[in-house]
């Protein structure tokens, strides 16, 4: 079915009606305080519950009345038609002309036959490969895999970038409390050689086994770290006197400690890795949006598969409960509508994710990739430009550690910086310290900067507390800084599905309402063909008259000082 040309938001009578409602609660002055007060309810008319995360929306600048019409703008761009395409496995990427699936990753065995996408039933495809890495991986935790030597793998180096690294590595880091085969992974991703140096520092190669991961698996830095780590791994194993570097022998050390995940099994062949050892997935799932596909094998290995399954039922309950829930009642709906809201009406350039967990430490990161890779473009999905600001800056470090370094500015700068904050009730680690429960005080921590943001310190309250005059205005705190709490249980392989489902539709709701497909990356490009005409220039003449002023005269400092 073909797709329907994006609507100009902008245009619509719910956009309208979003800026009159602004302007009417400027002109009344916006005041968490007041609206508070005001309304009893409205705690619980702003709490949700989405699969088994708890939302607190009442710390943000929207009142009953900004709901309904956020929904509306929702209803009025076609995000409920576009969200039905989309689980459908309609071509919604409408540059690359594909289907966007992530969605049917995580369906689960019982729905074979249920989705037929361009003739095949993705639901049986999914399982067969999932079914496949399950049984790898249980011969790899369980010591029945072994390296060229005879030796149980004790590392895995995931060899990938962007989405064939962001998500494994940052789901590897969230869920350690949970690696329990005495099986660590080390992730390379930078072209840059001392990533790969300092990530084979000290690892033994007969117990180390390699993923390449790559969707594409033609991608510059993945390639070139995996031929540097062939060479290393086949080096250091003659070096023990483990082979003796006949091809065969090289052939077979690469059997044993090589494996790869692509949508190119082709070239995966070539590179000289076993099909056996390769596992595929499908042109429909984008790199941003592929930690639950064959791209998560490091986890699954050191995770081992029920806890995999655990991690997908997690994205699988948010999936259900954003396509089937109405817009209104709809937290994730409602959280990508907000941040509408706050680029659109408040000009919100950025926005901050802050986890109070550590085991989150890697997550900002990885929502940079999904979210601005996803949303940061310039034209709308039928070619034409957009009608408004799109696509904000997301950044966060966890809390506490945020607290000493930026947060100033989310206090007291003259910024908007809307804030989702991310913290659960149980830690994997307790621990007291004079009595106290270490964890309560970290929780404190979030309770306390969500309220400062929220309700601020009056001049008033400040010189009370006996502040001299001439500092008071340093000390005040206008609140009314817009922060979503985001509260869980404990920070398990579901939970952790979940939150990388929800920030998916969220960053899917967004990007519906600008008309942008959120699904290609064309703004990836241009710097890779550039770099490829650039490199020669460092050392041939031609190719160096042939580059602008600044790149040459930056190609001359490099080759004086080599
Ligand atoms: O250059 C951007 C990009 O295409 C990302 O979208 C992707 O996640 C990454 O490169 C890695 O690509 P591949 O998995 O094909 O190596």
């Amino acid at each position: 079915m073909a797709v329907s040309a994006p609507v100009d938001a902008t245009k619509t009578l719910a956009w309208e009606a979003l800026k009159a409602h602004y302007d009417a609660l400027q002109a009344e002055g916006i005041s968490l305080k007041d609206w508070f007060a005001a309304d009893p309810d409205r705690v619980s008319k702003l709490t949700f519950q989405a699969g088994d995360l708890h939302f607190d929306l009442s710390k943000n600048l929207i009142t009953d009345e900004t709901v309904k019409l956020l929904a509306d703008l929702g209803r009025a761009c076609g995000v409920e038609e576009r969200r039905a395409a989309m689980f459908a496995g309609e071509h919604i990427n409408t540059t690359e002309d594909r289907a966007v699936l992530h969605t049917a990753l995580r369906r689960p065995a019982e729905q074979k036959g249920q989705l037929i996408v361009d003739g095949q039933d993705v639901v049986a495809d999914v399982h067969e490969v999932l079914d496949r890495m399950y049984a790898f991986a249980e011969r790899v935790r369980s010591g029945e895999w072994r390296g060229v030597t005879g030796k149980k793998i004790e590392h895995l180096v995931s060899i990938g970038i962007g989405g064939s690294d962001l998500g494994p590595v940052m789901a590897y880091e969230a869920l350690r409390p949970y690696a329990d085969a005495g099986i660590d992974c080390r992730y390379i991703s930078n072209i840059d050689p001392n990533d790969m140096a300092e990530k084979v520092k000290g690892l033994d190669p007969e117990t180390t086994l390699v993923i390449i991961v790559s969707k594409t698996f033609t991608t510059l830095e993945t390639l070139t770290n995996a031929r540097e780590v062939k060479a290393w791994m086949l080096e250091q194993l003659k070096a023990a006197g483990a082979i003796d570097g006949s091809d065969e022998q090289n052939a077979e050390a690469i059997a044993k400690h090589f494996v790869a995940v692509s949508t190119a099994l082709d070239l995966v062949a070539d590179f000289g890795i076993d099909p056996e050892n390769a596992f595929g997935f499908w042109n429909w799932v984008g790199g941003r949006y592929s930690v639950d596909s064959a791209v998560g094998l490091s986890l699954i290995i050191v995770l081992g598969p029920e806890r995999f399954q655990q991690f997908l039922a997690g994205f699988r309950a948010i999936d259900e409960y954003f396509e089937n829930t109405p817009l209104e009642e709809n937290v994730v709906a409602l959280m990508g509508l907000m941040n509408v809201w706050y680029v659109n009406f408040f000009g919100a350039d950025t926005h901050a994710v802050l986890p109070y967990t550590q085991y989150l430490h890697r997550f900002p990161a990885y929502l940079q990739q999904l979210t601005m890779e996803s949303n940061g473009k310039q034209v709308r999905w039928d070619g034409s430009a957009v009608t408004c600001h799109t696509g904000e800056v997301f950044w966060g470090e966890p809390g506490t550690n945020g607290q000493h370094a930026f947060y100033q500015l989310i206090h007291q700068g003259n910024v908007m910086v809307p804030a989702d904050f991310i913290a659960f009730a149980n830690t994997h680690n307790p621990a007291q310290d004079n009595g106290q429960d270490v964890h309560e005080l970290f929780l404190g921590n979030f309770l306390a900067q969500t309220k400062a943001l929220a309700f601020g310190k009056t001049a008033e309250e400040v010189r009370a507390e006996g502040t001299p005059e001439e500092i008071v205005p340093a000390r005040v705190f206008t609140g009314n800084r817009p922060t979503t709490s985001i509260f869980g249980d404990t920070l398990t392989p579901f939970a952790l599905g979940e939150l990388i489902a929800l920030y998916e539709h969220i960053t899917f709701v967004q990007g519906t309402v600008w008309g942008i497909d959120s699904y290609d990356q064309w703004g990836v490009e241009l710097g890779k063909q550039l770099a490829k005409q650039i490199t020669p220039a460092f050392h041939d003449d031609e190719a160096l008259a042939a580059q602008d002023a600044s790149t040459r005269a930056l190609i001359e400092y490099y080759r004086a000082h080599r």
